[in-house]
């Protein structure tokens, strides 16, 4: 089997890596690509937004089976855009992608179905969203409606950080996602991810993972992509994802079925679990980067097996086989990340990194010369391991980072510390 992978970051050298390990796959393409996924896979110098580009390279490689990684191909069509080239294709429609491509659509499938979310507002004219603010008062989440990279969310904590986020939002900042802007009730409470396999009828849960989105140790900074994740994280413990899935997943996919466009693919709800229960902050329609990272590195079977039957809608009745493990990946990013950023530097000592037992160095922001690797984005590499339990995975990940150095660059060292406080205070 000839498989292309669609994307540049670390969730794609791990899906790359991942897919190598099956027996029926031949040959891995990525488009494009970075420093990490030249070695298992051929890299393609296509966008990762270049719908008819990727399709036109499935078919000049032969390709048996597309894996796109990040949310901008999907709401672009690729996964429509492949099937209707007779190209199987791991993901959701256009139409589905929407749960993540526009947080109002999202807002209305949960109360459509039924899910516990934050009470919200919808609003297109500042006029009206200030109205909604004089008469809630803060605090208030404010949200663009449409993709803008993990910046289009503000805690506004005080009336003048809201009116400051309304400006900011109605400016034109965020183009057309910003044309929409959602005021939520703030949450309070400890985040989780749930993600799930789907195949348009049944979800099967991976176990949890917990990210980490604030640039630095203690969640402090701004908000990032990401900047370490671990599985499965205690709050939400392997007993309760069922259960979860049934409250938060499966009243979506019934959904989403009920109006003609069945969801396939990953779909994750990112959770706030409050003093009142579990509360879906947002979907996101593909795995998360880097939470990807742990979960396969525990995933204890062939992952082409469970995407193929995602698309072809035969998941019912499968489990999932895990390594009984903790998996943790540290994110060693640029300095200046989340904003702007150094590129270039050399990085060293990855090799050293990886000989460790149980480790895996996934690159992202990355370019390899020959055999030298260099800085090439924000977030530049995710150190993973495996673990006897969360405080071991820890140890583990956190000495192999030790080996790894990069000038002009930073890393937090709290990744998996709320996890580890939740295990002492149960104990
Ligand atoms: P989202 O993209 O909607 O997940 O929002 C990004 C981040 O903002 C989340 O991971 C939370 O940390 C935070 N957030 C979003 N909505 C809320 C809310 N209603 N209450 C508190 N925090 C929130
Ligand atoms: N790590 C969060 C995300 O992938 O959206």
């Amino acid at each position: 089997m000839r498989i292309l992978i669609i994307g540049s970051g670390g969730r794609e050298h791990a899906l790359a890596w991942k897919l190598k390990q099956s027996p029926e796959v031949d040959e891995i393409f990525v488009a494009p690509g970075n420093g990490g996924t030249a070695s298992p896979a051929r890299n393609l110098p296509v966008s990762d937004s270049d719908v008819p580009g990727l399709v036109a390279l499935a078919r000049e490689h032969g390709i048996d089976f597309v894996v796109p990684g990040p949310e901008l191909p999907l709401t672009l069509g690729v996964v429509d855009a492949m099937t209707e080239a007779g190209i199987p294709c791991f993901g959701p429609s256009a139409a589905c992608a929407r749960l993540e491509g526009s947080k109002a659509f999202a807002k209305e499938i949960m109360q459509a179905a039924g899910v516990p979310t934050a009470a919200c507002g919808v609003f297109s004219d500042k006029e009206s969203a200030r109205a909604f603010a004089a008469e809630h008062g803060a605090p208030l989440v404010i949200k663009a409606d449409g993709l803008a990279a993990g910046k289009g969310v503000v805690i506004a904590m005080t009336m003048q950080e809201i009116d400051a986020a309304l400006d900011d939002m109605f400016s034109g900042r965020f183009g057309a996602a910003g044309e929409t802007v959602l005021m939520e009730e703030f949450l309070r409470g400890e985040e989780v991810s749930l993600l799930c396999f789907c195949d348009g009828e049944s979800a099967l849960p991976l176990p949890s993972a917990q990210d980490h989105k604030a640039a630095f140790d203690g969640d402090k900074g701004p908000n990032t992509g990401g900047m370490g994740a671990y599985s499965p994280a205690p709050v939400l413990p392997d007993a309760d994802l069922g259960r979860m899935a049934d409250l938060t997943v499966r009243p979506v996919l019934r959904e989403m079925a009920r109006r003609g466009t069945p969801f396939k693919g990953i779909l994750y709800a990112g959770l706030m679990i409050t003093d009142n229960g579990p509360k879906v902050l947002e979907y996101n329609v593909r795995f998360g980067d880097p939470e990807c990272q742990p979960l396969l590195m525990r995933l204890d079977e062939d992952l082409i097996g469970l995407m193929r039957a995602c698309v072809d809608g035969t998941l019912a009745g499968r489990t999932l086989r895990l390594k009984p493990q903790a998996a943790l990946g540290v994110v060693l990013a640029a300095a200046g990340y989340p904003g702007s950023y150094l590129k270039g530097m050399e990085i060293s000592g990855i090799h050293s990194a990886e000989r460790l037992a149980s480790v895996c160095v996934f690159q992202a922001g990355t370019r390899r010369e020959g055999d030298k690797v260099f800085a090439n984005g924000g977030r530049v590499l995710c150190v993973t391991a495996l673990g006897e339990d969360l405080a071991d995975a820890q140890k583990h990940a956190y000495e192999a980072m030790n080996c790894i150095s990069m000038p002009d660059s930073f890393y937090r060292r709290d990744i998996g510390a709320k996890g580890l406080k939740r295990l002492r205070e149960v104990k």
